[in-house]
């Protein structure tokens, strides 16, 4: 019997209106391995969360921050305990494999105690007043209900990095995990839910988090345009974020949103070839290069081009593809069909529009087990320049492009002359080159000797261009997002004080 899945809604896993359910089904093991089946919702069952969110608002936002800093706290605990089975679960949902789906829950267990932790800051601000006997204080406050809309690259870590900050605030929760990952997401709000009963008790407040699953045009597109929404983080692609971005704006809606990436690692002519090796291939082709952060330029000085592609393609050559669960598997499968031939229309485009050379991959992987997932070989073009689409355009596969650049300057300009500016990075062991390229790297963030993937939570994370719109998830700087200032004036004269009038 396959497993049917629910929506939780004013705390009740319930059916969708619809009646229908979508697949979740293993990328590496697609005929054999059916997960679960998911419910496909209607508009008035996103009506109906954003509703029992609301209500619930009313009183998770005067339970004090500490308290709810406890409800993280023990989420944490619980993913703790539950690491293994989420990470193969996730593995099993998604493909990466086994080592980085165990690494996406520890982000989003170091992201809950985070969280957790800023329930005793969460710092207001005061300033002097102009006036005697009067004092100026500022606070952060909750918001309201947030639509918490992310991909499937990710799926612990992501949704942690909104949620778990969204709450702590005093905020309430819809969530609409990707299609291709709502097991993770539903295992996230148990534990969640589990947690808020275990810290509050008899004072259990339902409808604080929500997770209504289906499609994008439907539950997404509702949580973007409804009135009782005040706030929206998305991470997805750069036309899916200008999108949401046009819709919430209608009603005014703060929003969040972390888009596309076309991220290069430099290397520099004295750089360390070792560690500059190690980092591409991980940058490249961990979580089979579906990060946003993934490398997918490598700009190579000049002077060490061909020596280090020769120690590049052999050791992409040994790359082990499969099931990423199975022991000793280096890369695991395209999450989808759709996403498998999206990389393949791009080594084509590669190929014959623009006439890059390929040097090793470019085709699916079909031997032997690889038959029943999705897998892609792990590609390399050579003879980029910085015109053409396989350089320019975010591929979200296992496909690296590399180019040559003749100096420091050059590589930057290389590096800068995309449409995004989330990752970077530069392998080089001249301090003074490592601190030109921190000042003139165009992205949100730059690794000096490390590779473009790899944020720890505790830090900002976010991009420039049309990676984003200028806000960051993780560490403090998540906070100014899900709150917002109230500027308090007391004033203890006893009389009336005009302030810019009676002082000067
Ligand atoms: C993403 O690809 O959307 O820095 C997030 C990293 C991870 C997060 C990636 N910690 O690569």
């Amino acid at each position: 019997m396959t497993t049917k899945f629910n929506n939780f809604i004013n705390g009740n896993w319930q059916e969708s209106r619809s009646g229908k359910f979508f697949e979740n089904r293993n990328p590496a093991r697609w005929n054999d391995d059916l997960i679960g089946l998911f419910p496909l919702s209607t508009e008035e069952d996103v009506n109906e969360a954003v509703e029992s969110a609301k209500k619930a608002f009313e009183k998770w936002r005067l339970v004090p921050a500490p308290k709810r800093g406890d409800v993280l706290k023990r989420v944490g605990d619980i993913m703790v305990e539950r690491k293994d089975d989420i990470a193969f679960e996730m593995t099993r949902e998604m493909g990466k494999v086994n080592a980085e789906t165990k690494g996406d829950t520890q982000e989003g267990i170091d992201t809950a105690y985070y969280a957790a932790s800023e329930g005793r800051r969460l710092f207001g601000l005061n300033a002097p007043s102009e006036l005697p006997n009067k004092m100026n204080l500022s606070f952060r406050m909750p918001i309201g209900v947030g639509g918490i809309i992310t991909p499937w690259n990710f799926p612990m870590a992501i949704p942690t990095w909104k949620i778990f900050p969204a709450l702590v605030c005093g905020n309430t929760v819809v969530f609409k995990p990707a299609q291709l990952t709502p097991k993770t997401a539903t295992t996230l709000v148990e534990i969640i839910d589990t947690a808020m009963k275990d810290v509050l008790g008899r004072d259990y407040i339902p409808g604080v988090i929500n997770i209504v699953h289906g499609a994008g045009s439907v539950v997404g597109n509702t949580l973007s345009s409804h009135p009782d929404i005040s706030l929206i983080s998305f991470t997805g692609s750069t036309l899916i974020g200008k999108k949401i971005n046009e819709v919430a704006g209608r009603t005014l809606k703060r929003v969040s949103l972390e888009l596309g990436g076309k991220n290069a690692q430099i290397v520099m002519d004295d750089a360390n070839q070792e560690l500059a090796l190690d980092a591409v291939l991980w940058g490249a082709f961990g979580t089979t290069g579906q990060r946003c952060t993934a490398t997918s330029r490598l700009i190579l000085h000049e002077k060490i081009h061909d020596e280090f592609m020769d120690k590049l393609i052999r050791r992409v050559a040994q790359l082990r593809l499969g099931y990423g669960n199975d022991k000793g598997v280096d890369v695991g499968p395209c999450v989808s069909e759709a996403q498998r031939n999206t990389v393949h229309e791009y080594v084509q485009i590669g190929q014959n529009e623009d006439k890059a050379v390929r040097v090793i991959g470019g085709d699916y992987a079909k031997d032997g087990e690889l038959s029943n997932g999705w897998f892609y070989k792990p590609t390399v073009f050579v003879e980029v320049t910085r015109n053409m689409r396989i350089a320019r355009e975010e591929i979200f596969g296992p496909v690296l492009s590399v180019l040559k650049a003749s100096s420091l300057e050059d590589a930057i300009d290389i590096l800068n002359d995309t449409p995004y500016g989330l990752s970077s990075s530069i392998f080089t062991q001249d301090v003074n080159k490592a601190f030109v390229a921190i000042r003139d790297i165009k992205a949100g963030i730059t690794y000096i000797n490390g590779a473009t993937i790899g944020a720890e939570a505790h830090m900002p994370f976010g991009g420039v261009k049309e990676t984003g719109n200028g806000h960051r998830e993780g560490g403090w700087t998540v906070y100014d997002f899900f709150t917002e200032w109230k500027a308090v004036y007391i004033d203890y004269s006893g009389h009336l004080q005009r302030a810019q009038i009676d002082n000067y």
